[in-house]
């Protein structure tokens, strides 16, 4: 099922983001005693994470039930102002004084990008006993249509027995970590979160043009059994016809 929500602002698709973590959160952790996510990094989602943190949703959740992973990281340390680990703990785990053992970062101490990225696979695979199903993905979207770091004409698309790997990516001329296809596709749930008129383009692209997931990633993420929901703004909506 994919289902596309507009709404008017940022502030709106937060409450609305917000409404969806925690119901998804609360059926997760009713049926099966925990809730899993892979949080998305970049900027688009501090102010949901900030919201869910804050006095009308940290309630709302029993939160020592919720674990926290990465959709993706930069390799650099978990201190450096670029870490998505960071921005989360900033914007969500500090506030909501979540204790360490529920939360799963990227190891990017590790010498070589690949060598994290084997680590956080193994990682994956003990905690979900085998291949990871999240309960739910967060996703953000690049003005290029990659997401997580699963960058346009990369190799981790082409990935389809693990489910994180370490990725070059030319244009940056960095190494990314990041979860496959394998691993976003097999969630329960998946959100993308986009806002702003320079996401509009590529937004038209993903959502209404070919069907062309190496140059935009974002089309790849079809989750073979769960739920697809686009949550953007009339900014990010603004060049689609439905
Ligand atoms: C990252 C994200 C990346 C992000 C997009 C959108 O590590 O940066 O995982 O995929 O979601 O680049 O970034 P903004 O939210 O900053 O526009």
């Amino acid at each position: 099922m994919r289902e596309i929500v507009v709404v008017k602002d940022k502030d709106e698709r937060n409450v609305m983001a917000a409404a969806k973590f925690i119901k998804i959160a609360g059926a997760a952790i009713r049926d099966r005693g925990r809730f899993t996510v892979a949080l998305a990094g970049g900027s688009t989602p501090k102010s949901l994470y900030r919201l869910l943190a804050g006095a009308e949703s940290k309630d709302k959740i029993d939160w020592a039930k919720v674990f926290f992973f990465f959709g993706d990281e930069r390799y650099v340390p978990p201190t450096d102002p670029k870490s998505n680990f960071r921005m989360a703990r900033e914007t969500l785990f500090d506030p909501l004084r979540t204790p360490a053992e529920n939360i799963f970062r990227w190891p990017t101490e590790s010498a070589v990008a690949e060598q994290a990225a084997e680590e956080y696979e193994k990682t994956l695979r003990n905690f979900f006993t085998g291949s990871p199903r999240f309960d739910l993905v967060l996703l953000g979207v690049g003005a290029d249509g990659h997401t997580a770091s699963l960058f346009s004409y990369t190799e981790a698309l082409l990935e389809t027995s693990r489910s994180a790997v370490a990725n070059w990516v030319e244009k940056l001329g960095e190494w990314r970590l990041t979860m496959t296809f394998r691993a976003l596709n097999a969630a329960a749930n998946v959100i993308f979160l986009a806002n702003g008129d320079e996401k509009a383009p590529v937004l038209k692209e993903i959502l209404e043009g070919a069907f062309q997931p190496k140059k935009y990633p974002a089309q790849g993420v079809k989750p073979d059994r769960g739920n697809l929901y686009w949550l953007l703004d009339d900014g990010a909506a603004g060049l689609l016809t439905d």
